[in-house]
């Protein structure tokens, strides 16, 4: 990709201008060239241009094709990687009452995990020739984990919804790795194990605050209710 110098700015900005003048109101789909990318997504309707950049060149030799799948998949637990994090810092301010400080640091070092997890997550987007799709409203929108309490709580209930979260979220990265693994990116796949690995260890730091019993009634109702 080109350097962002003035010329390139001046050349996208024209390009941007002319286009926006083409197909303003018109209310259609186009792919179209330009200056420093493979391809460009536009999207109008009928009152405003929504353009989106598509896969960016790159020397990565892996097909477009499976980069592409890929992609998808990353954004998806980026946007739910995002989400979590946010769901840590809720628990990490509103948990109250005995054990408060040793869960109110939990927690922060359980959110600086995720917070590197997106990170990894994002730039391994970009490094497939993808746009990391990371703001907050994309990841309130797309994020698969079920929305947070709001309320302040006891230790042991934050400590519940949040390893409920993790291992949500663990779930779905076991999920992409089965995927991306098939698809022929074993490199995504990796990236995934090793981002597993780390989620499934705070997973594991976040429920050890619940007792013993706890955790083994609930096996025991599951057993039951299977039965
Ligand atoms: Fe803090």
């Amino acid at each position: 990709m080109a350097p962002c110098s003035k010329p390139y700015k001046e050349a996208i900005a024209r390009w941007h201008f002319s286009y926006q003048r083409t197909i303003k109101n018109k209310g259609k789909i186009k792919t179209a060239s330009h200056p420093y990318m493979d391809r460009v997504l536009i999207i109008t309707t009928s009152k405003n241009i929504i353009w989106r950049l598509s896969m960016q060149h790159t020397l990565n030799t892996l097909s477009e094709n499976i980069r592409a799948q890929s992609i998808e998949l990353l954004n998806k637990q980026l946007a739910s990687a995002i989400d979590l994090h946010a769901q840590v810092k809720q628990a990490h301010w509103n948990v109250r009452g005995p054990g408060f400080i040793g869960a109110h640091e939990l927690f922060d070092k359980v959110a600086e995990v995720v917070e590197d997890t997106s990170d990894k997550i994002a730039e391994r987007i970009g490094g497939l020739g993808g746009t990391a799709q990371g703001t907050l409203a994309v990841a309130a929108k797309h994020s698969f984990l079920v929305p947070y309490n709001l309320g302040i709580a006891d230790v042991s209930q934050h400590i519940f919804a949040v390893a409920s979260s993790l291992a949500a979220f663990s779930q779905a990265l076991r999920q992409s790795i089965t995927q991306t693994s098939g698809c022929g990116d074993d490199v995504t796949a990796d990236l995934l194990t090793q981002t597993a690995r780390e989620v499934e260890q705070q997973l594991w730091f976040v429920e050890s605050h619940l007792k013993p019993t706890h955790v083994g009634q609930q096996s025991e109702q599951k057993s039951e209710q299977a039965a």
